[in-house]
C-alpha cells in the first residue's frame, strides 16, 4: 500500500562532466521515512530512517554532489545494469552468436561495464497516482551498448511503502534476444553512515544454500548448502563474528562477496534478509521477487570521495544486499534463465523497509 501522504520535492544536482543536468528528488511519507534519489545513476543519495527512540540517521552511504557521484568506483546508491554482477570472461553465446562484453574486473565482466546503467542519466518522471507520488526512471540502452545486444527499455519506479518502506518495481522490454539482470547497490549502516563499521549488524538470509565462487568470483555451478560454513546465516549473526574465519570462500571474497540462494518461489515478493543493529534497534527487511542476493560486506571500500558525514568511507562502513538473478547465469545452464525476448516484460521488485527492535 502507498501511503496516500507521499509527496515529491524535486531540485538540481548539477550537470555531469559532459553537461547532462541531474536533479535530485526527495520522497517523504506519512510513515516517518525521507528518501533522497538522484536521476544520475538512478541512484539514492539518502535514506533517513528512525531508532528506537525515534531518533533519525542517514542509513545510506553516499555523497553530497553530483561530482563525487561521478568520481566514485564502488557503486553507491546506484542502479546496475544491464547485468548486475559477473559475468566469466566478458562472454555468453545466445541464439548462436557470442558476444563479447567488457573485462573491466580483471578477467570477468562487472555490473554492466564501465558505462553501465549506473553511469546514465534516467529519464526522470513524478507519478501522481491515487496513493500518492511516484518516481519513475526510465533509461534506453542502446543496440550494442557495452557489448549487450537489442535495444533495451528499463523503466524503475521508486516508492515509498506502508510504515517506513522504499520499493523499487523494475520492468525492461527489449526488441532482440538480450540477458537483463538488474539491481540496486545501495550500502547500508543502520548505525548511521560514517560511525564506523558494520561488522556488530546481526544478518539473517532466508537461505539454505550458496553459489561457492573461484578465486576470481564467478560462481562454480555449485549450489552448496550453508550449514557448518561461515555463511550460514540462517539465525541472525554479526557480521563479523566469522569474518576472519580460515575458509576458503572467506578467503577468496576478502569476506562476504556471495550470492544466496533464497527459499520460497522466484517471482514472489517474499523476505529476503533481516539485518539488527543492535545499539540502536534499528532494523532492515529486505524483500524481493528475485531468486538469489549478493551479500556484499564492503570489502574493498577504501578511501573515494568523502562521504556525506565528512570522511572518505573505509573497509567494510557499509554492506550491500543486492537482489537479483545468480552471477554469471548466461553461463550456467542450471541457474535461473536470465534471458529476456522481444514481446517480453522483465520484472523485479525489492522493498527495503525499515523498522526497530525493542
Ligand atoms: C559487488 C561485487 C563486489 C564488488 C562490489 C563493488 O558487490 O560482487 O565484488 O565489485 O560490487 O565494489
Amino acid at each position: 500500500m502507498t501511503l496516500a501522504g507521499t509527496h515529491i520535492e524535486r531540485q538540481s544536482f548539477g550537470a555531469t562532466p559532459e553537461g547532462k543536468p541531474a536533479e535530485i528528488f526527495t520522497l517523504s511519507g506519512e510513515g516517518g521515512l525521507t528518501v533522497r534519489i538522484t536521476n544520475y545513476a538512478g541512484a539514492i543519495v539518502s535514506i533517513l530512517a528512525p531508532d528506537r527512540a525515534g531518533r533519525k540517521a542517514d542509513v545510506l552511504l553516499g555523497f553530497a554532489s553530483l561530482p563525487d557521484y561521478v568520481a566514485d568506483d564502488s557503486y553507491q546508491g546506484a542502479l546496475i545494469g544491464r547485468y548486475g554482477n559477473r559475468i566469466a570472461k566478458g562472454q555468453f553465446t545466445l541464439e548462436g552468436r557470442t558476444y563479447t562484453l567488457a573485462r573491466n574486473n580483471g578477467e570477468n565482466h562487472l555490473h554492466g561495464g564501465p558505462r553501465g546503467f549506473h553511469r546514465a542519466i534516467w529519464e526522470p518522471r513524478v507519478k501522481e497516482g491515487a496513493g500518492g507520488a511516484a518516481l519513475e526512471l526510465t533509461y534506453v540502452s542502446q543496440d550494442g551498448e557495452e557489448g549487450y545486444p537489442g535495444t533495451l527499455t528499463a523503466r524503475v519506479v521508486y516508492s515509498l511503502e506502508g510504515a517506513a518502506g522504499l520499493r523499487i518495481d523494475y520492468t525492461a522490454t527489449t526488441d532482440k534476444t538480450t540477458v537483463v539482470n538488474l539491481t540496486n547497490h545501495a550500502y547500508f549502516n543502520l548505525a548511521g553512515e560514517g560511525s564506523g563499521d558494520v561488522l556488530g549488524h546481526e544478518m539473517q538470509i532466508e537461505a539454505d544454500q550458496f553459489t561457492p565462487v573461484d578465486k576470481t568470483l564467478i560462481p562454480t555451478g555449485e549450489l552448496r548448502s550453508v550449514r557448518g560454513t561461515p555463511l550460514d546465516f540462517s539465525k541472525p549473526m554479526p557480521i563479523g563474528a566469522r569474518i576472519s574465519d580460515p575458509d576458503e570462500q572467506i578467503a577468496i571474497g576478502a569476506g562476504y562477496d556471495h550470492n544466496f540462494v533464497l527459499r520460497g518461489p522466484t517471482g514472489t515478493l517474499r523476505l529476503a534478509a533481516r539485518v539488527v543493529e543492535p545499539k540502536s534497534g534499528r532494523v532492515l527487511e529486505v524483500l524481493t521477487t528475485e531468486p538469489g542476493i549478493q551479500f556484499y560486506s564492503g570489502n574493498f571500500l577504501l578511501g573515494g570521495p568523502k562521504g556525506k558525514a565528512g570522511k572518505p568511507y573505509d573497509r567494510r562502513t557499509g554492506f550491500c544486499l543486492e537482489a537479483e538473478h545468480f552471477p554469471d547465469s548466461p553461463n550456467k545452464t542450471g541457474f535461473p534463465p536470465v534471458v529476456l525476448k522481444p514481446g517480453e516484460t522483465y520484472r523485479q521488485t525489492t522493498v527495503y523497509r525499515f523498522t526497530t527492535a525493542p
